[in-house]
């Protein structure tokens, strides 16, 4: 890749980039919709990505080429004209990144030739939109000689999402695609940001991923939407309790707390945050104890919580799981903000062909759709990488 990265730079721009970088895609295994919430997280980070070559230039002209996007030809974005209106196309991510950067007082005095190819599958749901913010800024940051910390780079991504890209997200996926190690899993306190990195050896067990092959992009409003709800309940809650966020109500509160809401929708949504938080604690403590089965099974009491308490999933997402669990997975769970993307599918190793064959046949009954499936091992976050 990082020759096919080189060669792609080189056609476009008719000379040789300076350097190359790599932005992973993620994966969830537990703690969904709850990173707007104060609460936790436990992701990490894949060998799927999107890959950059670069070059500086003399004048104030950042030109940005996708070959994924091909289509939409060359974008170029002058660093002291820039657009009011969004692109609505991938320049929008630059011209975030920039505004971003610009009201944080940073001076972008160079322009840049950037290329860039994703091996993330559009519809995957494996955060693709913040590995592309985060990259483009640790392009910035480094070649601009605006020594961005780590965390800056986090907390600027997750700015331009939520400011100018309307996207209510929290700050899980950028702060493990900056901070994610390899066969590490990432567990983060969203409110705090303190964070452990934990091994993540599976043993007799593999993580499958597979892919819907729908985009979720349609229902970001819902994604909004969510969150607007579980404000509402905090408003609502915080009448009677001293609290920041709904992820500080504990387990053993839960049922004392949904007294205080009469709406039905709102006590569903706050049940699912609350007891997913603990289903992160617990499977934290089981993945270091080495208790694989017992994580199975909460992956899928998860995916229920979602399903029916959170309301993210689709009826396909739905089926992909009750495929997996037919086909022997000792758990599967949608992953990411839901209404399409991926399962996450935790396989005995023995059962791994027995798994993905019986599942192929299934779904290749019910969908004419490409069955897309990946086994997925815990990476390193970005980086430069020649
Ligand atoms: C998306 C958002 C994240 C997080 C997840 C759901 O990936 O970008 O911030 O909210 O959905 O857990």
């Amino acid at each position: 890749m990082i020759k096919h990265i080189k060669q792609l730079f080189l056609e476009k721009f008719g000379y040789e980039a300076q350097d190359t970088y790599f932005a992973p895609g993620r994966v969830n295994i537990i703690g969904e919709h709850t990173d707007y919430n104060g609460g936790l997280v436990l992701p990490f980070c894949i060998d799927k990505g999107i890959y950059a070559a670069i070059k500086t230039r003399q004048d104030k002209l950042i030109n940005i080429f996708s070959e994924n996007f091909s289509i939409q030809g060359m974008i170029q974005i002058d660093l002291d004209l820039l657009p009011k209106a969004l692109l609505n196309n991938y320049g929008d991510y630059l011209v975030g990144v920039i505004k971003v950067l610009l009201k944080h007082n940073y001076d972008l005095n160079q322009g840049l030739d950037i290329a860039i190819s994703s091996t993330l599958h559009v519809g995957g749901g494996l955060s693709s939109s913040a590995a592309l913010t985060v990259l483009l800024l640790k392009i910035f940051s480094d070649k601009l000689k605006l020594n961005l910390a780590q965390l800056e780079i986090v907390k600027l991504a997750k700015s331009v999402e939520n400011n100018y890209l309307g996207v209510k997200c929290g700050i899980m996926d950028q702060f493990v695609i900056v901070f994610s190690k390899r066969d590490k899993a990432l567990y983060l306190n969203t409110k705090t940001l303190d964070f452990e990195l934990i091994p993540l050896n599976l043993k007799e067990y593999s993580f499958v991923l597979i892919n819907s092959d729908t985009s979720r992009k349609l229902a970001d409003s819902k994604y909004n939407q969510r969150q607007t709800e579980t404000l509402q309940a905090l408003k609502i809650l915080q009448n009677f309790y001293d609290i920041e966020d709904l992820s500080e109500i504990a387990l053993d509160f839960l049922d004392e707390a949904l007294g205080k809401i009469t709406d039905v929708v709102l006590k569903k949504r706050v049940r699912h945050v609350v007891t997913e938080n603990e289903r992160v604690r617990k499977v934290k403590d089981l993945l270091l104890n080495n208790h694989l089965r017992e994580v199975g099974d909460i992956l899928t009491e998860a995916h229920y919580s979602l399903k029916d308490d959170y309301e993210v999933s689709s009826p396909l997402i739905d089926d992909l799981v009750e495929i997996a669990l037919k086909s022997g997975a000792s758990g599967s769970r949608m992953i990411g903000g839901g209404f399409g993307g991926s399962t996450l599918n935790l396989v005995l190793n023995a059962n791994l062909e027995g798994f993905i064959k019986e599942f192929q046949t299934i779904y290749q009954k019910r969908y004419e759709k490409p069955f897309i499936y990946s086994v997925v091992y815990a990476k390193d976050g970005i980086g430069k990488i020649d």
